[in-house]
């Protein structure tokens, strides 16, 4: 069965409309999130306000216009949701007027790696982007944020503790990049435990009390989402931008919207897109396949009007460096996937010097 685009389904959303502002529920950015299966549409849409009558309105309205003009053979399900919790908010914002933003003291440019999902390669891209900045001979940090799931200490092979003296926290070095992660203090059972507050505190720690020393670049290796701990994180560090890491299914497009409608509301810029796993490179004979419709990276950088920065291969190679510990850009520096990281390193240099 032949199913409908991304961009059908948003057309016939944008029919619908929120009775009482008058206006229709794309523009006003209700969408939150169109999945398509085989025979199914999933849809959620996100309401600014939370009142109950309005929501089912909406939500029948969108959903009989979708089953109209699919037909019986699709199965459609919308669901409404309210806006994300006051408290959740309320939180976020008062740890931001407390604190404000800051960076650390000596660092020029702070830069969340980011996605509106998980599994899709920040870690490999934070990883290798930090030490591809830092083999052009830049000084490099690198923030493994990730609270809940380190992988920093993995894919850098680190198995150190970093240094405590005088309530200050030294990093550990590898691959000519400083390092710290809940990883280096934390079992990862542990760390999956945690709750919200440890997590934020955890942070706040690291923001502190983490000496950097003069650094051109701090990469923050983000959890996975758009959710409260990441707000909290970009709204406790003055960032230069974010960069959004995506995998080219059309169905991602959803996602890096969300962590573009994330960033944006919080002012923070968006420096670029990374597609990742774009393309498949032979192991044997570096053959490149194309094996999902790669492009949807540079299509929402240019619907969002952000910068594409690159693609990068699903490679063996790339996961193989980050498990045992050494990221691919050091561990296979000639090859065609540390090209790509290189290439996309150049290309944020780039971007930065534009901004400035
Ligand atoms: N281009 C690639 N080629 C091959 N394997 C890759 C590539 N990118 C990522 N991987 C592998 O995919 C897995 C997930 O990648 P990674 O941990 O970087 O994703 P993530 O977005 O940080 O995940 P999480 O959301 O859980 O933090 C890892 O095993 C990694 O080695
Ligand atoms: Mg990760």
């Amino acid at each position: 069965m032949e199913m409908p685009t991304q961009e059908e389904i948003t057309a016939l959303l944008s029919l619908v409309e929120d009775p009482e502002l008058q206006h229709n529920i794309v523009d006003l950015g209700y969408v939150e999130d169109i999945r398509i299966g085989d025979a199914a549409v999933d849809i959620t849409l996100r309401l600014s306000k939370p009142v109950t009558p309005l929501r089912k309105a909406i939500g029948d309205d969108a959903k009989t216009r979708l089953t109209d003009a699919l037909g019986p053979n699709v199965e459609v399900q919308v669901d409404v949701v309210g806006p994300q919790p006051a408290s959740a908010q309320r939180a976020a914002q008062q740890s931001a007027q407390q604190k404000g933003p800051g960076k650390p003291a000596g660092v020029q440019h702070v830069i969340a790696v980011a996605s509106g999902k998980g599994g899709v390669g920040k870690s490999t891209v934070a990883t290798n982007l930090a030490v591809a900045l830092a083999q052009s001979g830049a000084s490099v940090g690198l923030m493994d944020a990730d609270v809940y799931g380190p992988s920093v200490p993995t894919m850098m092979g680190v198995d150190e503790k970093p240094g405590f003296a005088d309530g200050k926290v030294y990093p550990v070095q590898a691959h000519g990049v400083l390092l710290m992660s809940i990883g280096f203090v934390v079992d990862d059972e542990d760390a999956m435990i945690w709750r919200g507050p440890m997590a934020s505190g955890a942070i706040n720690q690291f923001i502190s009390d983490v000496v950097w020393g003069e650094l051109d670049y701090l990469i923050l290796d983000l959890p996975p989402g758009t959710g409260d701990i990441q707000l909290t994180i970009v709204q406790k560090l003055k960032l230069t931008g974010a960069i959004v890491v995506t995998t080219p299914q059309e169905v991602a497009l959803a996602d890096v919207r969300r962590a573009n409608g994330m960033f944006t509301k919080v002012d923070v810029p968006v420096l670029g897109i990374v597609e990742n796993m774009s393309y498949f490179v032979c192991p044997g004979c570096g053959h490149r396949e194309e094996i999902f419709a790669h492009g949807g990276g540079r299509t929402a950088a240019e619907q969002m009007g952000v910068p594409f920065l690159g693609e990068l291969p699903l490679a063996y190679g790339v996961r193989a460096a980050g498990d045992i510990g050494i990221p691919v850009v050091r561990a296979e520096p000639e090859s065609e996937q540390a090209a790509a990281f290189t290439r996309i390193a150049a290309e944020l240099s780039r971007v930065l010097a534009d901004r400035a």
